[in-house]
């Protein structure tokens, strides 16, 4: 049913990204006159919780979601935990009615991830996955362009995604290099957004070929994956992803796109330019930032006018999967991506680890 009226939620989890959600709901609450507000944030260390609260006057800070989940003014948790924890709170949260966030990867394997959407579908809560690469302006263009009948048939994909190993730096935390509470390395805790775009452009896989190397020496957690993925479409695609050791180096994608009347390129995964070369002269361009950022408004105001006040706000991809759960609370949008996506991206990704094990490629049926 939908909620009317001010919104209150809660996360848990008050680590990076339950801050960055914590500084994107405020935006949006900024923008629609307090329409949304965070009333609670529980994390195990109570000081964290503590402090990420204290931006929202009046939030409680508490050290377990089970205080949360019993709290009937709560209507949705944005859950930000180690994926380990993930699956617990989750079920619990839809067992106590509350509609449901969840960061990617949903889980520690795909079996967790269907179950956790089961008792979701069984409590009627409702529920988006984090796969915030949907909401890219770079890729939603990329995406555009490549749907133009001119560009002509997609050929081929490659995706080279890098960042510092996550346990230091930008991405400083405990449990990344755990094989107890994370569902693996590179792959599945970064790259599962890349998965999820390659699917979300050409469709669903028919086989992949997956290798992977751990040279970091955190055991069970690749540092190195390398992905080639057979679309039923025709298209392939070549998924590079990498936990390095230069901490100076800022997360990042290369992704390039070969279509049989277009080559696309970008260094990129938001905000940023794209590299277009098209037609018989194979004429080149470079996107501007600005022109990318123009005709994502004009996607994003076609295909979802309700994100219309939020396309100024800081991280813009971020708010906007955002905003657009908290509207479909409000019974204004459908969730997107919804939490199946989630589920699904999960399951293939777990076949590329099969194949790397097998170290032979695997025919897959998403
Ligand atoms: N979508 C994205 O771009 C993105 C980016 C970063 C992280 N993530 C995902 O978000 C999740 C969290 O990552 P992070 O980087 O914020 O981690 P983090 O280590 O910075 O924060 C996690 C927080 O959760 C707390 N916590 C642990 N167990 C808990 C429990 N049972 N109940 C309440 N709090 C608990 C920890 O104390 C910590 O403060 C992971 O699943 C990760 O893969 C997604």
């Amino acid at each position: 049913m939908a909620i009317s009226g001010q919104l209150h939620v809660a996360i848990i989890g008050a680590g990076l990204i339950g801050q960055t959600h914590s500084l994107m709901l405020k935006q949006i609450a900024d923008r629609t006159e307090q329409s949304v507000r965070v009333a609670a944030v529980a994390d195990l260390d109570g000081a964290a919780a503590a402090k990420l609260a204290e931006r929202w006057p009046g939030a409680k800070a508490v050290s377990s979601a089970r205080q949360i989940l019993d709290d009937a003014a709560i209507d949705a948790v944005w859950i930000c935990t180690p994926t380990a924890m993930h699956r617990e709170v989750c079920i619990a949260a839809a067992r106590a009615g509350k509609h449901i966030f969840c960061e990617k990867p949903l889980a520690m394997s795909a079996a967790e991830a269907a179950e956790m959407s089961a008792t979701i579908r069984a409590a009627s809560v409702i529920s988006q996955v984090g796969l915030v690469l949907r909401f890219s302006p770079v890729y939603t263009v990329m995406k555009s362009l490549i749907s133009d009948p001119g560009a002509g048939k997609v050929i081929a994909a490659t995706m080279r995604d890098d960042q510092d190993f996550p346990i230091r730096g930008v991405h400083a935390s405990g449990w990344r290099n755990d094989p107890k509470l994370t569902a693996g390395g590179t792959l599945v805790e970064h790259s599962v957004h890349d998965v999820d775009l390659f699917t979300w452009m050409f469709g669903p896989v028919r086989r992949l070929y997956c290798r992977t190397r751990n040279l970091a020496g955190a055991l069970g957690v690749e540092d190195f994956a390398t992905t080639d993925l057979e679309f039923e479409s025709g298209t392939s695609a070549h998924l590079v992803s990498i936990w390095h050791q230069m901490i100076g180096r800022p997360s990042n994608r290369r992704c390039e796109i070969f279509a049989e009347n277009l080559f696309l390129a970008s260094d990129f995964d938001m905000d940023g330019t794209i590299m277009i070369q098209r037609g018989a002269n194979a004429s080149q361009e470079t996107m501007s930032t600005a022109d990318v950022t123009g005709r994502f408004r004009e996607i994003v105001l076609d295909e979802r006018p309700h994100l219309a006040p939020f396309l100024d706000t800081l991280g813009v991809a971020y708010a906007l999967e955002d905003a657009n759960f908290l509207a479909a609370l409000r019974g204004d949008s459908q969730v997107y991506p919804q939490f199946d996506a989630g589920v699904r991206v999960q399951r293939l990704v777990e076949a590329a680890y099969t194949s790397a094990r097998s170290g032979a490629p695997l025919d897959v049926n998403n």
